[in-house]
């Protein structure tokens, strides 16, 4: 299959040309075909979510597990109630307050949404994006679009069209790309079907943000720590996702001892014959010694970091780093889901010094 990677500007939907795209994009998913398009988080490989033939495309395409559920996006609030026939207060409150935005809540599904899509499950995960690129397209698609992350399963979310097409190639029938994705880790995740909301993946949208709307939430016990036995409820969390190649260790401790424990893994797996990696903060990133630096972003800039990561995981991966190291964030705000992520991408390996 030949696939199309057009270049769209947000600031230029408007035009005659970018509503020809978009259209073609949207007749392209009422056919049951694959578009890959930008969103505030990551790029989503899109299907229609309402078609059963689409769902299993797209599991087929990434080389997806066909248990782990797909978001669906919507383009409007209104879009919610064809999906499902309970919207809890809750919701009803966090849809107030961060849609459109990087947040994606769990609802009871109603017979309109297939279980291919779901997963097998009788939950629906959907999300109402606040891209306007992402929300033109979804419009011209029917209003309902099935979209994970568009890399390969097992690696990083894309960020830009470039990482979308290193990946889906030849295996889907359009890109749209309008550049890097502001934000850069996916969706904050919300059960809201049990008595108390669960974040069940950390996002933009931070466990503080969420309990100032509704008083109480919980951790799905998985995201910070491998807990023998316990499953984290979203399925997709129990794959070793945003995986590079190489070995990526997280080392944590006061700043000196870090640079001095770093330092000297350097220097013995260049001793090795291996290619080395580290991940820095701008504030340190020159304490390093010579191997390939990746600076990820000021300390105090966490958005920053958050928006780079997957890029310099995929780097490290075209650069054929053997082994990687990187500074550890503290665990509050948007921290919480860079940890979250780095701890996936590390499988859990954390040097404490
Ligand atoms: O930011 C995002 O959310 C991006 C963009 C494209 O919108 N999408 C994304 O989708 O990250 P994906 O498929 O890569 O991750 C979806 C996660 C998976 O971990 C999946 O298991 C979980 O959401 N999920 C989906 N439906 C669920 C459900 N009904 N119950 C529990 N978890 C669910
Ligand atoms: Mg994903």
């Amino acid at each position: 299959m030949e696939t199309k990677w057009i270049h769209i500007k947000e600031e230029e939907l408007a035009t005659e040309e970018a509503k020809k795209v978009i259209g073609q994009a949207g007749d392209i998913i009422k056919e049951g075909g694959l578009v890959a398009f930008p969103t505030e988080t990551v790029y989503g490989l899109g299907g229609d979510a309402l078609n059963r033939e689409a769902a299993k495309k797209i599991y087929a395409a990434k080389g997806r597990p066909s248990d782990n559920p797909l978001i669906v996006h919507i383009a409007d609030k209104e879009s919610l109630k064809k999906i499902t026939d309970r919207i809890p207060d809750s919701a009803k409150a966090l849809m107030d307050h961060f849609w459109p935005g990087p947040l994606t809540m769990i609802f009871e599904k109603n017979d309109k949404v297939p279980v291919e899509t779901t997963g097998g499950l009788d939950t629906v995960a959907v999300r109402f994006p606040c891209d306007d690129v992402a929300l033109a397209f979804i419009k011209a698609a029917g209003g309902f679009v099935a979209a994970p992350s568009a890399n390969l399963s097992g690696r990083p979310s894309p960020t830009t069209g470039a990482h979308v097409y290193e990946d889906l190639n030849g295996r889907i029938e359009m890109i749209l790309d309008s550049g890097k994705a502001g934000i850069g880790l996916e969706s904050t995740i919300v059960d809201l079907t049990g008595e108390i909301p669960v974040i069940l993946r950390p996002g933009y949208i931070t466990e503080e943000m969420l309990t100032e709307v509704l008083g109480r939430v919980e951790n799905d016990p998985t995201i910070l720590n491998v807990s023998e036995g316990i499953r984290p409820k979203a399925p997709g969390m129990k794959y070793r996702h945003y995986a590079p190649k190489g070995e990526l260790t997280i080392v944590s401790g006061e700043d000196e001892a870090v640079t001095a424990y770093i330092n000297e893994q350097i220097r013995m797996r260049k001793k090795e014959g291996c290619r080395v990696g580290v991940i820095g903060t701008k504030e340190r990133i020159d304490r390093y010694e010579s191997c390939v630096h990746k600076n990820i972003g000021s300390r105090r800039d966490e958005a920053a970091v958050a928006r780079n990561l997957y890029a310099i995981l995929r780097e490290f991966d075209t650069e054929q780093v053997d082994y990687m190291y990187t500074e550890s964030f503290a665990i509050d705000g948007i921290g919480q889901a860079i940890m979250n992520r780095l701890l996936k991408a590390a499988g859990h390996r954390v040097v404490e010094v």
